[in-house]
């Protein structure tokens, strides 16, 4: 096979599932452990030697430029390749077919995260030369996913989201394809849902006689496409950062697996792991509980935060209860106040989700 295997990740997309924070932002930026989701794709294809990668992208294009640049920060050489709608993952590839040329790629969703990343994966694709590899992962609800079902390792059929699975093998959203999936993504036609399915694309290729196989993925996968997977995603990440303090801290606790950027500030407070707390971030009379991240500049005062992700300079101070299992954008500020009439005041973005005590 060439060697010259490309990348393709794809962070256009609709993100209706993570509204509001998807209506002003792109969902693959959204931080994990405080590093966009994005990134973690982007260092499992450089770590696994691939150098030219190409990025789908939609209506959130100028903010995923900005933050990639051209990728050299990364290792990598990024070529950004926009995306007229989201129409399907298969109309993506069609999309880059000028990029991908005559070479094999991974197609790596950039709002996946897998823990085990993907360099042994694509060592095996390299020198067993399939058509096509699929990874797949055991989930208790596949008529949530695409799902295959396998005569060992090959793939017999695929089905998007079917409302009776004949397997519970979930598709994990990194491909491995030959320019072969180029033809036949060419060759189907859209979906009920109106998009052109890398399943149809692929089941084509097993109706064309083209070998087609699959790789069970035994570490954990997450799909960041719903808050809670999001936050679960947070919550695997954290678990295994290394500790690391170079902030300053004052009159406070600091309690197992905690970073404490250089210029954050925590002043009488309590940390307790893991969690991590960014840059120019000010934590003041406030406890900082298990799995959290509050990106740089927040300001947390007289505050409890826990099972959280908190974007950049989003202030929270005064409150009363805990703030938990919560997704924040950017610049939200929460507060409380002592003017009367004493009422909630929200100034709240389409889709927003509020729950109180
Ligand atoms: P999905 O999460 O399946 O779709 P979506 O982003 O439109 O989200 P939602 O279902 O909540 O509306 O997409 C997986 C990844 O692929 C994600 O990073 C977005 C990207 N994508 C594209 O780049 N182009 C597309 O046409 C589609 C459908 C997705």
């Amino acid at each position: 096979m060439s060697s010259n295997l490309k990348g393709l990740v794809l962070a256009g997309g609709a993100g209706t599932r993570l509204r509001p924070i998807t209506h002003t932002s792109a969902k693959q930026l959204v931080p994990v452990a405080n590093k966009p989701v994005l990134f973690y794709g982007l260092e499992a294809l450089r770590d696994a030697g691939i150098r030219q990668v190409g990025i789908i992208t939609g209506d959130t294009g100028d903010e995923i430029r900005e933050a990639v640049g051209d990728g050299s920060a990364l290792g990598l050489e990024v070529t950004f390749i926009p995306q007229s709608a989201p129409l399907g993952l298969a109309h993506a590839v069609l999309t880059a077919e000028d990029f991908l040329g005559d070479d094999p790629f991974v197609m790596y969703l950039g709002d996946n995260l897998l823990r085990d990343g993907i360099t042994a994966l694509v060592e095996e694709f390299r020198a067993s030369g399939p058509d096509a590899t699929i990874l797949l992962q055991k989930v208790p609800d596949p008529g949530s996913y695409g799902v295959a079902v396998l005569d060992g390792d090959r793939v017999v059929s695929l089905e998007e989201k079917p409302a009776h699975p004949q397997s519970d093998l979930a598709l994990v959203g990194v491909y491995m394809f030959t320019p072969s999936i180029v033809a036949a993504a060419k060759a189907i036609q859209p979906s009920a849902r109106g998009e052109l399915e890398i399943t149809d694309a692929i089941q084509h290729l097993i109706g064309a006689g083209m070998r087609v196989e699959a790789h069970v993925v035994t570490g954990w996968w997450k799909d960041t496409g719903r808050v809670e997977d999001m936050l679960e995603a947070n919550r695997l990440v954290l678990d295994v950062i290394e500790p690391r303090v170079d902030g300053e801290v004052i009159d406070s606790d600091i309690e197992g697996r905690v970073i404490i950027e250089a210029g954050a500030r925590l002043v009488r407070s309590h940390v307790r792991g893991p969690a991590i707390i960014g840059s120019g971030a000010v934590v003041e009379d406030s406890y900082i509980g298990p799995y959290s991240s509050i990106s740089s500049d927040c300001v947390v005062r007289h505050a409890e935060i826990e099972h959280s992700i908190l974007l950049e300079r989003v202030h929270v101070e005064d409150l009363d209860a805990r703030v938990e299992g919560s997704l924040i954008g950017r610049d939200v500020t929460i507060s409380r106040t002592d003017a009367k009439p004493r009422a909630y005041r929200f100034v709240l973005g389409d889709s927003s989700v509020i729950g109180l005590t």
